[in-house]
C-alpha cells in the first residue's frame, strides 16, 4: 500500500506545522506506485483537519480523486483515519460558545463524521483505520479529548458507528510502540474486551515507524504479531519507513544546515544497514505471511517522506525507491527474499 495518490507533505516551523496538498502531480512516482503496491492509503486527506475542516462543512474532493484512481486501476484503499487525536480541529470538542462538549453531544459529533464518511465511500473502501493512537506507551489510555469527554468506550462506539455505515468495510484499530510489552498488552486486553463484547473490528494495524539506529529487538517485532493474531482478528504492518538519520542529528539547532548529514547522498554503509534491516523485518514478516495480511510502507519514494520534514527540513532515506523512483538495493534484497 502507499500514500501516493493523495500526497500531503508536512514542513514543521518554528511551532506547529503547515500541510501543503499536492494530489500527485509527479506521473513517475504515481506510475512506480501502482506498479509495485495493491493498496492505497491516504498520508492526510482522510484526516479530520483536511476532511471536516469545519462545522458542517466537508471537503471530499481529494479523497473522491483516491478513491477514483484506485478504482479505475483495481487498488483497493484503506483509509486513514476516522477518530485521532491529532490533525483534528479544536472545534471539534467544542460548542458554539468554545465550551466543551458533553459525552452525549460529541459522540453525536463524531456519529454524524463516520456516517458522513463510511457512508459516501460505501462499497469503495475496503478498510479504515477508525481509531488511531488511542494508548500511551505504558498501556494506559491515552488522555485525549475523546477520551476525557467520551471515556473509554468511544473507541468500540467509533468501530460501532462505523459499522452502522458500511457492514462491509473491514474495521481496523492502529497504534505505534507495538514493539513495546507494556502498551501492546494494554491494547491487547482493550481489544479483546471490545471482541468478547461483540463489536465489529477486523483487525489491529502496527504502524512501524522505525530507526535503523534504533531498532526494536526483533523478538518483540515478532511478538507484536503474533501475539495480537490469537485474537483471531488480521494483523497488519500499516506504515512501516525506516529513519536513516542518526538521532543525534536531531539536537542541532534549527538554523544549522550541518545537521543535513546525507545531503549529498547516502553513504554505502548507511544504505547497507537500511537493505539489512529491511531484510531483518521482511524475514519475520513473511515467516508470518499466514496471520500478517498486509504491509503498508508510508510512502513510495524517499522525495515524498514525510521523514523529510520531521522534526526539522532534512534529506532522509527511509522507503524501498530512491528520489529518482529507482528501486533501492533494500528493494531488491526484498524481491530476493519473497
Ligand atoms: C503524518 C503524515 O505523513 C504527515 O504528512 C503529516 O504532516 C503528519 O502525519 N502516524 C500516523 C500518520 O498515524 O497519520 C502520520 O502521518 C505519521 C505517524
Amino acid at each position: 500500500g502507499d500514500p501516493v495518490a493523495a500526497h500531503t507533505v508536512e514542513r514543521s516551523g518554528a511551532r506547529g506545522y503547515f500541510v501543503e496538498k499536492r494530489i500527485i502531480t509527479d506521473p513517475k512516482g504515481l506510475a512506480v506506485g501502482l506498479k509495485h503496491f495493491n493498496v492505497i492509503t491516504p498520508e492526510n486527506v482522510m484526516k479530520w483537519e483536511e476532511i471536516h475542516p469545519e462545522p458542517g462543512v466537508y471537503d471530499f474532493e481529494a479523497a473522491d480523486r483516491l478513491v477514483e484512481l484506485a478504482q479505475a486501476h483495481g487498488k483497493k484503499v484503506v483509509a486513514h483515519t476516522l477518530v485521532w487525536h491529532a490533525q483534528t480541529p479544536d472545534w471539534v470538542f467544542e460548542d458554539e460558545e468554545g465550551n466543551e462538549l458533553s459525552r452525549e453531544a460529541l459522540l453525536e459529533r463524531m456519529r454524524d463524521h463516520i456516517h458522513t464518511i463510511v457512508g459516501r465511500y460505501k462499497g469503495k473502501i475496503f478498510g479504515y483505520d477508525v481509531v488511531n493512537e488511542a494508548f500511551n506507551r505504558d498501556g494506559s489510555f491515552r488522555e485525549s479529548k475523546w477520551f476525557n469527554i467520551i471515556g473509554e468506550d468511544f473507541i468500540q462506539k467509533a468501530f460501532e458507528f462505523a459499522h452502522e455505515a458500511d457492514p462491509n468495510a473491514q474495521l481496523y484499530y492502529n497504534d505505534y510502540h507495538m514493539e513495546d510489552p507494556e502498551k501492546r498488552q494494554g491494547i491487547h486486553e482493550y481489544l479483546e474486551e471490545m471482541i468478547e463484547a461483540g463489536v465489529p473490528i477486523s483487525g489491529v494495524g502496527s504502524q512501524s515507524h522505525f530507526s535503523i539506529n534504533n531498532l526494536p529487538p526483533l523478538d518483540q517485532i515478532e511478538k507484536s504479531i503474533t501475539e495480537f493474531a490469537d485474537l483471531g482478528i488480521d494483523v497488519m504492518i500499516t506504515e512501516l519507513d525506516l529513519n536513516v538519520l542518526p538521532a543525534s542529528v536531531y539536537q542541532y539547532d534549527e538554523d544549522d544546515k550541518e545537521r543535513d548529514i546525507y545531503r549529498e547522498g547516502l553513504p554505502d554503509s548507511v544504505q547497507q544497514k537500511l537493505t539489512d534491516v529491511y531484510t531483518d523485518l521482511f524475514e519475520i514478516y513473511l515467516k508470518h505471511s499466514d496471520i500478517l495480511t498486509r504491509v503498508t510502507l508510508w510512502g513510495v519514494s524517499d522525495d515524498g517522506s514525510w521523514l523529510n520534514y520531521l522534526p526539522f527540513e532534512q534529506t532522509n532515506y527511509p522507503l524501498l525507491f530512491d528520489r529518482n523512483k529507482e528501486p533501492k538495493p533494500a528493494l531488491h534484497a526484498l524481491i530476493r527474499l519473497a
